[in-house]
């Protein structure tokens, strides 16, 4: 069985040196920060729950300085820590002890937009909303949406797969991403930066660093397939009493919205709770489970129609208790947040033990039941919310300060449980460094040791974020 998460011994990585660092400031002059108070921020993850100790953030601004940074740290030995926006939640983004920090955010340039095709080309270090705001003045949208899309970066999402909230109408960045510029661990430029919808010549290795959390490779550039900007979007903030009321009217809505169904999101009542005493929201309704509904389509009488009918059905048939339906942006952009700033409510709530799982619909919310029952009053709430559509649950629990008796209580239950139902332990965030070991729970060890031979390839000194993604027992 999978030893406990604990933080790795330090590999024998080489220190930074004097020399070193005038390598450095000679290749990005002004951009080498070396100030531990500008450090502070690179070094600690957005949970506060792990923190490392680097002593370089280096900010370049091209592929090709990339590709020189590596190219030295790889024939010095010196462990490298890929950053984006620095919002992950695995344990992935920041260093465990002295890496240098590769930060893309000066890396922010747009090289192309076809409106023709809707493929958008750009630097890594792109923030998701900013290229969200610049493809809606060419009718166009990211086909990716996450509450962190004010910070998270391109390539930050990509080296994540990041899911979030359309996933369940555009899809996985694995078919979005058509192409990739990825600079590899001894500096070789990866120039697969294809802009083509098919394209079946070999191996696709794009999808290697697609999900690869930094481990294989400091994705530089990405071209991305980009939606059309829906004319009418609608959304419908529905409260129901079980579980079961939300499955059902899940399924009535997939039959009655089709097409234009492009996200049905969940939270519990007790995420209500953190939202109302935390960020001062207010309930547009009142029940044990909150539903997000939206659609997007072409012809605005003809989704207003559909989802007013829908709603009409799950009204009468009893399933949804209470409702708002939302046309106009403002109001469209207040219940969605009551959706993605849950995330937020838990930091301030307290310590957060945040669980990432994948599991037949059916079985979604059983889990946070369980866990309740089982933690009882130790923990201070226990809460369930996430994306019903893609069958991915996010189970949080929080404490008022990081509490190991606790932890002790919550995990390998939680583990054991979602592979007992067949499901994956990480669904979206990936592993980092809080959940690599526990990956046997969700691939067989063949699948494991091909991974580690794949990182041996492309890394063989192990440079690129060591202690992330793979288990203690595969790292080169
Ligand atoms: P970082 O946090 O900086 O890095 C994440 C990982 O990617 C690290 O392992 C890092 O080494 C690596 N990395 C970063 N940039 C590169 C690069 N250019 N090349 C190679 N490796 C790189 N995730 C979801 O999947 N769905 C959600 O709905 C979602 N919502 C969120 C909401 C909030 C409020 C927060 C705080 C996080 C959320 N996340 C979500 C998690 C996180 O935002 C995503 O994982 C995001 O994609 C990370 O992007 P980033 O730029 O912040 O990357
Ligand atoms: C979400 O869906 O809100 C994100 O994945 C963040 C989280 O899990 O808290
Ligand atoms: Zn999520």
């Amino acid at each position: 069985k999978p030893a406990p998460a604990a933080a790795p011994d330090r590999l024998p990585f080489s220190r930074i040196t004097e020399e070193d660092l005038a390598f450095f400031r000679n290749i990005l002059p002004g951009r080498v920060v070396t100030d531990p108070d500008l450090l502070e921020s690179n070094n600690e993850d957005w949970l506060k729950s792990v923190r490392g100790s680097s002593e370089v953030l280096l900010r370049p601004q091209t592929s090709q300085e990339v590709s020189q940074i590596l190219k030295y740290c790889n024939s010095r030995n010196l462990a490298v820590n890929p950053q984006g926006g620095n919002t992950g939640l695995v344990g992935g983004s920041v260093p465990v002890y002295d890496e240098i920090i590769l930060s893309t955010a000066l890396m922010n340039h747009i090289r192309s937009f076809d409106s023709i095709s809707g493929i958008l080309t750009c630097q890594a270090g792109c923030v998701l909303e900013d290229l969200s705001l610049y493809l809606e003045q060419r009718d166009h949208i990211m086909p990716l949406d996450l509450g962190a899309k004010g910070s998270c970066h391109i390539g930050g999402n990509v080296a994540t797969n990041a899911g979030g909230l359309r996933l369940l109408r555009y899809g996985s960045l694995h078919g979005t991403v058509l192409g990739l510029e990825v600079v590899l661990a001894d500096g070789q430029v990866l120039d697969c930066l294809a802009t083509l919808r098919k394209d079946n010549t070999g191996y696709d290795l794009k999808q290697l660093f697609i999900g690869s959390e930094g481990t294989l490779g400091v994705i530089t550039a990405a071209s991305i397939l980009c939606p059309r900007k829906p004319k009418s979007v609608n959304v419908a903030f529905l409260g129901c009493e079980t579980f079961e009321q939300l499955l059902k009217t899940f399924q009535l809505c997939r039959g009655m919205l089709g097409e234009i169904l492009s996200a049905y999101e969940f939270l519990d009542s007790e995420c209500m709770r953190l939202l109302n005493t935390h960020l001062k929201l207010t309930n547009p309704v009142h029940c044990q489970f909150y539903i997000v509904i939206e659609t997007s389509g072409s012809e605005p009488t003809h989704d207003e129609e559909k989802l007013h009918n829908f709603l009409e059905e799950a009204m009468t048939s009893s399933l949804v208790s209470e409702g708002t339906v939302a046309t106009e942006d403002s109001k469209i952009k207040a219940l969605w947040s009551l959706r993605e700033r849950v995330t937020e409510a838990l930091a301030h709530d307290g310590y957060t033990y945040k669980y990432d799982v994948s599991l037949p619909v059916e079985e979604l919310y059983q889990l946070v039941t369980d866990m309740r029952e089982r933690v009882g009053g130790r923990a201070k709430s226990v809460v369930g919310y996430g994306h019903v559509g893609d069958g991915n649950l996010h189970l949080n629990i929080t404490s008022q300060a990081k509490d190991p008796a606790l932890l002790a209580d919550i995990e390998p239950f939680v583990y054991e449980w979602t592979a007992k139902h067949r499901g994956s332990i990480s669904a979206e965030h990936g592993l980092g460094l809080k959940k690599r070991n526990y990956i046997y729970y969700s691939k067989p060890s063949q699948a494991v040791a091909l991974m580690g031979q794949i990182k041996a390839l492309l890394d063989p000194k192990g440079i690129l974020n060591p202690y992330k993604t793979l288990p203690d027992d595969q790292k080169p």
